[in-house]
């Protein structure tokens, strides 16, 4: 059993989904405990932080980067840093922006360094990229093609009951199901 925290930032409640996605896929296996935490709340919450085996990061992309609060968030977990408690622990990420592109790449480069920074293990998103042949289209998981992390996109005049697509939440929540998968071979070979 593995404990796992997705801990987000949503302004509009799109980015919200794609958490909530990573959330299903994560908890698949019912017997691993998985944390939804938006990162308003994370003061009541470090505590579940400190005892995660995996820390899933979600940001929506605003300005080419990570949301401000997302930052703030990333700023207090310096006392974190300070103590090295999430040295080790594995690492992934998640964003969402209006344009296909929208720079998303810099947010999870950030979200990368941000569990880097930590000491954490950062997992990639593990699928090869879709939506890249003649017979490639939308439907496909990672039709953005992304490697870091996963991406999603929601149109801009749309509310998040339009947005993000199927396959990007499908993308989403393979990402939170590959790393609870590592997450409990890495508690197994640590056990033996
Ligand atoms: C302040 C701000 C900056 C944004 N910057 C970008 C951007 O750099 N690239 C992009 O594609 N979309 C950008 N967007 C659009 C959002 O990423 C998009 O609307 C997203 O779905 C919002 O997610 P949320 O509902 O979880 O907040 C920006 C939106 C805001 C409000």
């Amino acid at each position: 059993m593995s404990k796992i925290a997705v801990v987000y930032h949503s302004g509009y409640g799109h980015t919200q989904k794609q958490a909530e996605a990573v959330r299903d896929g994560a908890s698949a296996n019912t017997n691993d405990q998985v944390d939804l935490i938006p990162v308003d709340d994370v003061d009541e919450h470090w505590d579940t932080l400190a005892a995660a085996d995996a820390i899933i990061f979600g940001s929506p992309t605003y300005m080419g980067g990570v949301s401000a609060q997302f930052k703030t968030f990333a700023d207090k977990s310096s006392k974190v840093w300070a103590e090295r408690g999430w040295h080790n622990k594995l690492a992934a990420g998640f964003t969402n922006s209006s344009s296909q592109n929208g720079d998303k790449h810099s947010t999870l480069q950030q979200l990368s360094v941000l569990a880097a920074q930590h000491g954490m293990l950062w997992v990639p998103l593990g699928l090869a990229p879709g939506n890249n042949s003649s017979t490639g289209s939308v439907d496909d998981v990672n039709r953005l093609g992304s490697s870091l992390g996963a991406m999603a996109q929601s149109n801009a005049d749309q509310g998040p009951e339009h947005g993000p697509s199927n396959s990007d939440l499908e993308t989403a929540k393979l990402l939170g199901q590959h790393v609870t998968d590592l997450a409990n071979r890495f508690s197994q070979a640590q056990a033996a």
